[in-house]
């Protein structure tokens, strides 16, 4: 879908439905008619009245037009007017035109930057449509969608940033939808390089031999029951004048099935979205240069395919990380933890960041705790967390802060190893804490943040911007917080 600016009014031709904002109030406010020329001639405000159109945020009101060459008009409600309004209101209006291929609406009556970018995210998230490689395309959607007023070039880049931010969440939407059959870390990879050079990144990927000569003995552990061979994926952002680095870490498991502690069917089917907050890792670096980003940026994207098989790891072997400590794997289903510590270990070592963040569907755990709407987030210290928290607010991704609670460290002592992946001794319970904890010893103290993304990263239903399956969730938050720093 093309989201565009046009010089004029609400001119009717060409134009198959337009869209204008009812604004809750005594009496209703409705934005953005007068642009229509009088071509209506109704007293729309009346209208919405009678039809007990209220304003709330994405409320919809349809009016088929009998004459001229414009078929409907919808009058969407702005609520509150908040950024959470607008993007509400851009997703229902999105709903409900996508089988008018062409549909105004009126940029003036749109008051702020913010509102305009939060409209536009609604409008191109809740457009989005998942296809499997080789299927026919179904029904029809929206074309473009034209935002006319009087001096539209004043909001060009508020527009493309908007649009900057919505296709990098597509992008990450459809490389978590692609099924594990294609999905290999190999085409993982593959998919992160695509495009890296004309983004403004460098790009290495580490294969299997390598992976296992520089000592990545988590990575190549939980993908060693595969064919299908794991990959760590390196791609990094340094524009000129940087003088802070970022490393974002992000779980590329390309299929969970548990490993040899498999998973009933139940929990299995979703696991090809495994790879979610690595998906958010590759489309978030692809988007740092149109977003004008000033900080370097590094993302790792370790890749495996979790599978059971005669060369898979058993529970209860002892694998060596990257950086030389030892994790007995108690259960091979807490392999996200064991790709993640390679991951963060190399970055500590190798890359010297001044801050850490890793995105990953780690456990189940976390929407046990909070629901599938908000991603459980954890940080070293406040100062990240409040960052990274305004970030999502302004983004429209939830998060909340959890504690890492040092009394359950214990919980993931080993008597053989430096480290066991689950609780054994200690049965604390609260396992996306435990989890986080687990990560932390990789971290070297430095600063670092981690977003247990397992409910948010896909939904069983169309909802506001999110749509059924991947959500993209994370990289309009990471986005936002990057586009921050200096
Ligand atoms: N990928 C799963 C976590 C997950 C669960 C994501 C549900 C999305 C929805 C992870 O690898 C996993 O299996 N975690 C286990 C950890 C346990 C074995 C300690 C879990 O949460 O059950
Ligand atoms: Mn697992
Ligand atoms: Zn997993």
């Amino acid at each position: 879908v093309a989201v565009l600016l046009r010089t004029g009014v609400l001119d009717v031709p060409g134009v198959d439905a337009v869209s204008v904002f009812a604004v809750p109030g005594e009496p209703l406010r409705i934005d953005g008619a007068d642009a229509l020329s009088g071509q209506l001639g109704s007293d729309l405000t009346g209208l919405a009245e009678r039809q007990e159109h209220k304003g709330d945020a994405g409320a919809v009101l349809e009016l088929p037009m009998s004459s001229g060459p414009l078929r409907r008009l919808v009058i969407v409600g702005t609520g509150d007017g908040g950024t959470v309004a607008w993007r509400k209101a851009g997703s229902a209006l999105a709903r409900r035109t996508k089988s008018d291929p062409v549909v105004a609406l009126p940029l003036d009556a749109v008051p702020t930057d913010e509102a305009l970018a939060a409209l536009v995210e609604g409008l191109v998230l809740a457009s989005y449509r998942f296809r499997a490689e080789g299927a026919e395309p179904k029904g029809s959607t929206t074309e473009r969608y034209e935002l006319v007023g009087t001096e539209p070039q004043l909001r060009q880049a508020v527009l493309d940033a908007a649009l900057h931010r919505a296709r990098a969440t597509l992008r990450a939407r459809d490389l978590t939808n692609t099924p594990s059959l294609v999905k290999t870390p190999s085409w993982l990879a593959a998919r992160a390089l695509d495009g890296a050079e004309s983004a403004g990144l460098t790009a290495r990927v580490r294969d299997e031999r390598e992976l296992a000569a520089e000592g990545f003995g988590g990575v190549v552990a939980v993908g060693m029951g595969s064919t299908r061979p794991p990959r760590l994926i390196e791609l990094s952002y340094a524009p000129a004048g940087a003088t802070r680095h970022v490393v974002l870490v992000g779980k590329g498991i390309t299929f969970d099935s548990g490993g040899l502690s498999l998973k009933p069917n139940e929990g299995m089917v979703s696991m090809k979205t495994d790879m979610g907050g690595g998906a958010a890792v590759i489309a978030t670096m692809a988007a740092l240069r149109d977003l004008g980003v000033t900080v370097k940026v590094t993302g790792l994207v370790p890749a495996a395919e979790n599978l059971p098989s005669g060369t898979a790891q058993r529970p209860s072997d002892v694998i060596r990380h990257y950086g030389g400590r030892t994790t007995e794997v108690l259960n091979t289903d807490a392999e996200g933890r064991l790709v993640l510590a390679d991951a963060l270990a190399y970055a500590v070592e190798r890359l010297a960041p001044d801050v850490i963040v890793d995105v990953a569907t780690l456990t189940g755990a976390a929407p046990f705790a909070l629901g599938r709407r908000h991603a459980a987030l954890y940080a070293s210290t406040d100062d990240l967390a409040v960052e990274l928290a305004a970030a999502a607010a302004e983004a429209g991704e939830r998060v909340w802060r959890m504690p890492l609670v040092e009394d359950y460290r214990a919980a993931i002592d080993s008597r053989v190893a430096d480290l066991a992946n689950t609780g054994s001794n200690l049965a604390v319970s609260g396992g996306s804490i435990t989890a986080a904890l687990f990560l932390r010893e990789f971290t070297g103290g430095l600063p670092w943040a981690h977003l247990d993304i397992a409910g948010p990263a896909r939904s069983d239903s169309d909802e506001d911007e999110v749509t059924k399956g991947a959500t993209g969730y994370g990289v309009r938050l990471l986005l936002r917080w990057l586009e921050g720093m200096r």
